[in-house]
């Protein structure tokens, strides 16, 4: 049985949420929960950590999920339609992986990471089939074993991170991957820019954006998501986007790193975003070398209720 109690992410993402959620669930809009907010949509789905938080806890009748990254996208469809078929693929990997030693593991962990570069451009990533069961159980074995649990692509998008050191590391989680089928159930899932969900959006919709952070300084740039590039005139096609949401009555919810964390004076999103409720809140991130940027940094959630 899926227990949706403990439902998390099946993928450990960059800049995921789960340590931002107490945060986020003390704004969330008190319509939520009371049947006037019927559809969630988050089109930067990335790990999934406020889209499973919500689904566990509150009442919801559909979902809208999507994001730009076309692995992390087939993951979820597999998931979907294919979870009963992805879990002995998992089971085999896990038990394969842990019975080796340690110099065994890492070979292994390459073996697998070559073949699923080497095959990525004959993947069909519009339609499912058979290659979509191997790729998943392979992307969700690299997340676990590789190191620090990144997913990270170079601008050719294959898959370079090296191989980590975990004693037991779960491979196979079959009770949250049944939990996470369970709720893709009521999902649309969909890969392809943020403004694929403008017309699922109505009144009674609650959009939560999570795009790539701004970065802190112009040698922090992250920017490993995907092959495309989030800089600041895609931050203002956001925030135009946003506009165009609020229009529709939709309850709005975006999060992204202050600008103001090591530049006082730059007022980037307080200004973009003059119109509406800008909160901030800790988090803790070393994303830089820099010791004054280590520790705890604050994020900004922009709010249009
Ligand atoms: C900060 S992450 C989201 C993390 C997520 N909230 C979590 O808890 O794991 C940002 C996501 O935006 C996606 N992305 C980047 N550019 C995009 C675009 N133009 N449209 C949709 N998604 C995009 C990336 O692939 C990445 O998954």
């Amino acid at each position: 049985m899926s227990n949706l109690n403990k439902i998390k992410p099946f993928l450990k993402w960059a800049g995921g949420k789960t340590q931002l959620i107490n945060q986020l669930k003390d704004i969330f809009p008190n319509q939520l929960g009371n049947g006037l907010i019927t559809r969630y949509i988050e089109p930067f789905i990335g790990g999934g950590a406020v889209f499973f938080y919500i689904a566990k806890s509150y009442q919801i009748e559909e979902f809208f999920i999507s994001d730009i990254n076309p692995e992390l996208i087939l993951a979820y469809q597999t998931i979907q339609k294919y979870v009963d078929d992805l879990i002995p693929l998992l089971f085999q990997l896990q038990t394969q992986y842990l019975s080796l030693n340690f110099p065994d593991r890492t070979n292994f962990y390459y073996q697998i990471r070559s073949q699923f570069n080497q095959k990525r451009q004959q993947i069909d990533f519009d339609k499912y089939n058979h290659d979509w069961l191997e790729r998943t159980a392979q992307i969700i074995f690299l997340n676990r074993t590789c190191f620090n649990g990144l997913f990270r692509v170079n601008s050719k998008g294959e898959f370079n991170v090296p191989a980590g050191k975990y004693q037991k590391p779960t491979i196979c989680d079959p009770d949250n991957l049944k939990a996470v089928e369970k709720v893709l159930q009521k999902a649309l899932i969909y890969r392809g820019d943020f403004q694929l969900c403008s017309q699922y959006v109505h009144e009674k919709s609650l959009v939560y954006f999570d795009p790539p952070y701004k970065p802190l300084n112009k040698t922090s740039k992250f920017t490993s998501y995907s092959t495309h590039i989030f800089d600041d005139s895609e931050q203002l096609r956001l925030r135009d986007f946003y506009q165009q949401l609020d229009q529709k009555g939709a309850y709005l919810i975006l999060s992204n790193s202050d600008s103001q964390n090591n530049n006082s004076l730059n007022n980037f999103f307080q200004q973009a975003y003059q119109k509406y409720t800008i909160k901030k809140v800790k988090a803790n991130r070393s994303i830089n070398s820099k010791t004054n940027l280590r520790g705890k940094i604050n994020e900004i959630i922009i709010t249009n209720y």
